[in-house]
């Protein structure tokens, strides 16, 4: 990536939102910002990424663009579940710790169900029995309408499509839709291999959150539909929560250049191959454990916390979860430079802790 003028004051594994937009997203915005163009999605840009999704996709999608993943997750869910309706999630996925209730309150009223999870991964078996404990019919209880999976998931781990297609499989028996909360979708195809549409709608997948701002991506990200019954509602839900965007062209030009000549994918490799940097370089390191595996661009760590605070005096940056427990979140515009220095001062501080 050319050089954006950001201050770096050390290596920085806080997030993947920590990074800069990607130039090409930017270049986007600049050749999209001349004459006029029709507001609210009719632009021409707008309706070439309903073109482009559907080439990425082999089939058919609706694309929405909203300005969150938390307003795709939501308005997504909100769109799939009645006000008295269950959706249901891994215990750790994002949609029930760090949203807000926001699929709640913008469905007014569905309840997310928490099923117990291996990294954020549920079975389809946890999900039969789950709704086969549902109370499906009684007027007490919320009653199943959705099933939301994070892929990757909040540990870093992803659904292969068989995976996900096992679990679409007991959601369709039942008459659930099913959501994919893809904030990091791009790392998890880097990861698999496969195409978007074997870990979409091949393998059951109904409506999706599609992550762009942690992997290059500048404001936006979007929502795609495969189940054209979910359309008409979204459309209403987007609109009263204030995510029709008028200027709908320059939304449109950050995700049309963000899968340009497979630019999403790359980025995402990157990020994913110095995530496999730290992955080897900790392996066997005393006092450390990796507490999942590393699948994507994502290191969970279980350390002693004198070995993490050496860090944090190193200058090094990231997210500190509890006293013993760090997550180290690797860029697309990360360095190997940053990758060296974190890996030396676990060296360094390792044998002491
Ligand atoms: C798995 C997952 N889903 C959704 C989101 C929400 O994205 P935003 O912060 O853009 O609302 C995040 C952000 O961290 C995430 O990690």
């Amino acid at each position: 990536m050319a050089d954006t003028g950001t201050v770096r004051t050390g290596p920085d594994f806080r997030s993947d939102n920590t990074g800069a937009a990607h130039p090409k997203v930017l270049e986007a915005l600049i050749a999209a910002n001349r004459d006029t163009a029709t507001s609210y999605g009719l632009d021409d840009w707008s309706k070439r990424v309903q073109e482009r999704f559907a080439e990425l996709f082999e089939r058919r999608v609706r694309v929405w663009p909203v300005a969150t993943g938390t307003s795709a997750n939501a308005l997504a869910l909100a769109a799939s579940a009645p006000s008295h309706g269950a959706i249901y999630c891994a215990d750790i996925a994002h949609v029930h710790t760090s949203e807000t209730n926001a699929a709640g309150f913008f469905s007014g009223g569905a309840r997310l169900m928490l099923m117990p999870a291996t990294h954020g991964r549920f079975s389809a078996e946890t999900l039969e029995q789950t709704i086969a404990a549902a109370g499906v019919g009684l007027s007490h209880r919320s009653q199943p309408a959705t099933v939301t999976l994070t892929q990757a998931t909040d540990l870093g781990v992803v659904w292969t499509p068989d995976e996900v297609r096992a679990v679409s499989a007991v959601a369709k028996r039942h008459k659930l839709t099913v959501h994919m909360d893809g904030a990091r979708l791009a790392n998890a195809l880097a990861r698999l291999g496969c195409t978007p549409a074997e870990i979409t709608w091949k393998a059951g997948v109904d409506i999706l959150s599609f992550g762009m701002t942690k992997n290059g991506g500048m404001l936006c990200d979007a929502i795609v539909v495969f189940d054209e019954a979910v359309a008409p509602a979204l459309n209403f839900h987007l609109r009263r929560a204030g995510q029709i965007w008028s200027k709908g062209r320059f939304a449109s030009a950050q995700l049309l250049a963000y899968v340009e000549d497979g630019l999403w994918l790359e980025l995402a490799r990157r990020s994913n191959a110095l995530a496999a940097r730290i992955d080897a370089g900790l392996r066997g390191a005393p006092g450390v454990r990796l507490a999942a595996p590393v699948e994507i661009n994502e290191v969970f760590v279980n350390a002693a916390p004198e070995l993490l605070d050496a860090l944090e005096r190193d200058g090094i940056r990231y997210s500190r979860r509890a006293r013993d427990y760090a997550r180290f979140v690797t860029r697309c515009d990360g360095t190997e430079a940053e990758i060296a220095q974190l890996l030396a001062a676990f060296a360094r501080h390792a044998a002491h802790a």
